[in-house]
């Protein structure tokens, strides 16, 4: 019954995606709105939509009120893969199964195309009707807080090269780079919520916190015993970059057993809620039990 739902939302998702995509008429040579398409539409897991979507659904928020926030999420996270992957950062020839962006375009578009998708996130928000004003700059600061402690995470992995930061260091740096907009994805729901007793904000935001340290722990465990085929990006990345990683500094048996750990962690803040929440139960599962 939770697969079907996710497909659902997975579907309608990927309905409105193709929509909110600048278009490229025949014959164009728009070569900025071709890379923003083809960074976006190019598969991928699309987890922080689906977060949105089942943080709504526990929350009892309407699918209508969340789309735009599930865009945003999506369209944030697209931009931080396609600048992650460049020369500059992790110098990256293949993702989602094919060919980097600036591979298959060139670098100024890359880094053109993840700017365009920055802006085009903030601005589906900014634009949504038949929302409050609050309950928008409410959204607002949370996409826009998550999306600067991205680049804050992504600046720290940088300087973290060849070093061996302490475990608490480690994961500080894990939970901006990538933690943030997946808590972001969990939380902007709260933003549309009517009413919402603190006990289950805390306990989303636990369980969003729980979650993506361990989809990072698990994407870096990936990098080492992974297949390339099956990920759609390159195995190895890391240590060829000297990255600072959890499995690199504490080995993959003890990168398992911390990912079990924030598993269940996830799995008992969700005790605040009832079957509502099983789609964030199913999603937990599927961001740390995963081999792409
Ligand atoms: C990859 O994220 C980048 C990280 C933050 C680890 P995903 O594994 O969610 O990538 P896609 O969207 O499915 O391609
Ligand atoms: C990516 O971490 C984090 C962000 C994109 C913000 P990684 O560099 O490990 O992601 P992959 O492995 O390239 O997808
Ligand atoms: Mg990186
Ligand atoms: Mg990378
Ligand atoms: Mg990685």
């Amino acid at each position: 019954m939770t697969e079907t739902s996710l497909n659902r939302f997975r579907q309608r998702h990927a309905e409105y995606l193709e929509q909110v995509l600048p278009a490229i008429p025949e014959g164009s040579n728009d070569s900025l709105s071709a890379a923003m398409r083809y960074a976006v539409l190019s598969g991928g897991k699309r987890l922080r939509p689906l977060l949105v979507y089942a943080s709504g659904h526990a929350l009892g928020i309407q699918a209508e009120q969340l789309d735009r926030a599930a865009l945003a999420v999506e369209l944030i996270h697209c931009y931080s893969l396609i600048h992650d992957d460049l020369p500059a950062m992790d110098d990256d020839d293949l993702r989602r199964g094919q060919a980097t962006v600036h591979k298959a375009f060139n670098e100024a578009t890359a880094v053109l195309a993840g700017d365009a998708l920055q802006t085009m996130a903030f601005d589906l928000l900014i634009q949504q009707t038949a929302v409050s004003d609050t309950n928008k700059i409410k959204a607002l600061q949370i996409l826009t807080k998550a999306a600067l402690d991205m680049v804050k995470g992504q600046a720290l992995d940088i300087a973290y090269e060849g070093l061996q930061p302490e475990q608490e260091q480690l994961e500080d740096m894990l939970q901006l780079k990538t933690g943030a907009l997946i808590s972001a994805s969990t939380l902007i729901a709260t933003a549309y919520a009517e009413s919402l007793t603190e006990s289950k904000c805390l306990a989303l935001a636990d369980y969003a916190e729980a979650i993506g340290l361990a989809f990072q722990i698990r994407d870096d465990v990936l990098d080492v015993t992974g297949d390339s085929e099956v990920m759609g990006k390159p195995q190895g990345s890391d240590a060829e970059l000297n990255k600072a990683t959890w499995p690199a500094r504490f080995g993959i048996e003890q990168a398992h057993v911390r990912t079990a750990q924030l598993y269940e962690r996830a799995i008992i803040a969700l005790e605040h809620f009832d079957e509502s929440a099983d789609l964030l139960r199913q999603l937990a599962e599927l961001m740390v039990v995963r081999d792409l």
